[in-house]
């Protein structure tokens, strides 16, 4: 695939997908990124990605990062995890979280992938169910 083709595949996925380098600054942002946190890419890209998620865990992820570039040990790498989101307004939002290492480096930098799934409507449905029983 051409350069302007693989950025239409990324802009195009359902889902939202960030990519962020090794200092945790965002790269990419997709569209479906821009609606679910409310925030346009160019107000995220160049920023830390820490920016979208509740300051508890904000405070850390820096180190969550350079623990794992350190150690090679994964937490949500290969499996994934239930975290929040937060959104531009301030609210937050369960989210399901995959991520990946990149295999190739840029100029010797690391970097990462991760997709994000709404977990609101399914929360939702769940507790509908619950509620019929
Ligand atoms: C690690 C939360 C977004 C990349 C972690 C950990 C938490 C976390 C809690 C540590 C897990 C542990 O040690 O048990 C969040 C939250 C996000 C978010 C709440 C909400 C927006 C992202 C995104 C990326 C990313 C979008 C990459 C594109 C990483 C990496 C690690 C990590 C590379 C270390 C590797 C690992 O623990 O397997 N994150 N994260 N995070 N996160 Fe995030």
């Amino acid at each position: 695939l051409k350069e302007a083709e693989k950025d239409e595949v990324l802009r195009s996925m359902v889902e939202p997908v960030i990519t962020i380098d090794e200092k945790c600054t965002v790269l990419t942002f997709n569209q479906a990124a821009e609606e679910k946190f409310g925030h346009r890419a160019e107000e995220v890209i160049g920023q830390n990605v820490n920016m979208l998620m509740p300051r508890d865990v904000a405070r850390h992820h820096d180190g969550f990062i350079q623990r794992y570039l350190n150690t090679g040990q994964k937490h949500i790498i290969g499996t994934g995890r239930e975290v929040q989101g937060l959104k531009a307004d301030g609210s937050l939002f369960s989210m399901y979280l995959s991520i990946s290492e990149l295999p190739l480096q840029a100029n010797g930098i690391r970097r990462f992938i991760g997709n994000c799934v709404d977990l609101t409507v399914l929360k939702d449905k769940e507790r509908q169910l619950n509620r019929a029983v």
